[in-house]
């Protein structure tokens, strides 16, 4: 079976889909209240070209896949898309990302479709929070959501909670606790400079040694390995039915094991979350381009994929001029390539626009 490897001897075998950049929620640190403006229907890869996209990337040694957005569940037909994606050869493992709004309308369908399992992102168990948090959530509604999901079998059930000091960060404990009673995987993820102007700030992001330690204040931790793991850290309370995750992309890189690519909603191809190079796979696409040419530029994608980003905490490096509030410095195995196709994009995209 053939195998994607890039500079840096890294096995690229895993594609983050965003198939929207819309949502039905407007979360503090991710959206204006008002939303951005969305990228459009003429812009936005159709599923057909998705699918052909990832058959494509299945060929060459892409295996797993994730759907995510925006919200995913926004765009209609999405069980079409998975039960497309679940049938293409080679792809072993396909997954989710969704804020569970719509989950308990859908879990059934996408699981029936093919989809293995969903990752559920929410910030606050408490209706009121939940609601500031994303400006008019419904809580009830996203625990009806992860039942339905766990009642269709999309296992193990996943939460994402992005802790976010004077915001929910009293509630760390609390979402710990849920993996004492419930088979749950609970990641904490590092608030990253992302998403909405003058929101993220040195203060409010906390670190997973922090973190840790509180969660370290209910009882010991245990390490677990997880065959699937990915970027997270995974532990364990003794007794516990569920574990605990820990996702540091600010204080402990994970580049060195980075297997992925990410697909933009627009059709780009970005090798790094941290870099704005991203190579337009729609031209080609749209052109009637064979199967050798979308092959080609996914390689091209994986050629240019950076060795890492080097984006720290400390206020010190935090570049206020950058529109997310970051800059970030990247390496890329060859500093020669310089293709029209890769674009260094000024403006920076927001986290619903790559796709988290
Ligand atoms: N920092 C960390 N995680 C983020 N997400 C969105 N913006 C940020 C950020 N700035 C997360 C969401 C969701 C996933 C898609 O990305 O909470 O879990
Ligand atoms: Fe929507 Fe996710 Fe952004 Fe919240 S973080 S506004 S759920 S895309």
């Amino acid at each position: 079976m053939s195998r994607l490897r890039d500079g840096f001897q890294r096995t690229i075998d895993y594609m983050r889909i965003s198939i929207t950049d819309r949502c039905n929620l407007r979360c503090i640190y991710c959206m204006p209240s008002n939303g951005h403006k969305s990228i459009g229907y003429k812009k936005i890869l159709s599923y057909e070209e998705i699918v052909r996209i990832v058959k494509v990337a299945a060929g060459i040694g892409v295996r797993k896949v994730r759907i995510t957005g925006g919200e995913p569940l926004v765009r209609k037909n999405v069980t079409y898309l998975i039960a497309s994606i679940k049938n293409i050869n080679g792809i072993e493992d396909l997954s989710l990302t969704t804020n569970g709004v719509l989950l308990s309308r859908y879990a059934e369908e996408l699981s029936d479709a093919g989809l293995d399992r969903v990752n559920i992102s929410l910030d606050s168990f408490r209706p009121d929070r939940y609601r500031e948090i994303t400006r008019g959530g419904d809580i009830d509604v996203v625990l009806r959501g992860i039942e339905a999901a766990e009642k269709a079998g999309l296992l193990p059930i996943k939460i994402n909670v992005v802790p976010i000091r004077g915001v929910n960060d009293d509630e760390i404990e609390e979402f710990a606790r849920i993996t004492l009673k419930a088979p749950y995987q609970v990641r904490f993820i590092e608030f990253m400079p992302f998403g909405v102007k003058d929101i993220w700030g040195p203060e409010k992001y906390i670190s997973t040694d922090e973190i840790k330690s509180i969660v370290e204040g209910i009882g010991l931790l245990k390490p677990v390995k997880l065959r699937k793991s990915g970027p997270a850290r995974y532990f364990r309370f003794d007794g516990a039915t569920g574990v605990i995750g820990f996702i540091s992309p600010i204080s402990h890189h994970f580049c060195e094991e980075c297997n992925r690519l990410r697909l933009t909603a627009d059709g780009k191809l970005r090798p790094c979350l941290f870099s704005e190079t991203e190579i337009d796979l729609k031209p080609a696409i749209r052109s009637g381009a064979p199967d050798d040419e979308i092959e080609r530029l996914i390689k091209l994608s994986i050629e240019v994929k950076p060795e890492g980003h080097n984006i720290r905490s400390q206020k010190s490096i935090v570049n206020p001029k950058s529109s997310s509030g970051h800059q970030s410095s990247v390496k890329t195995s060859d500093q020669s390539i310089n293709s029209s196709l890769v674009t260094r994009h000024s403006l920076k995209r927001p986290m619903s626009r790559i796709g988290g």
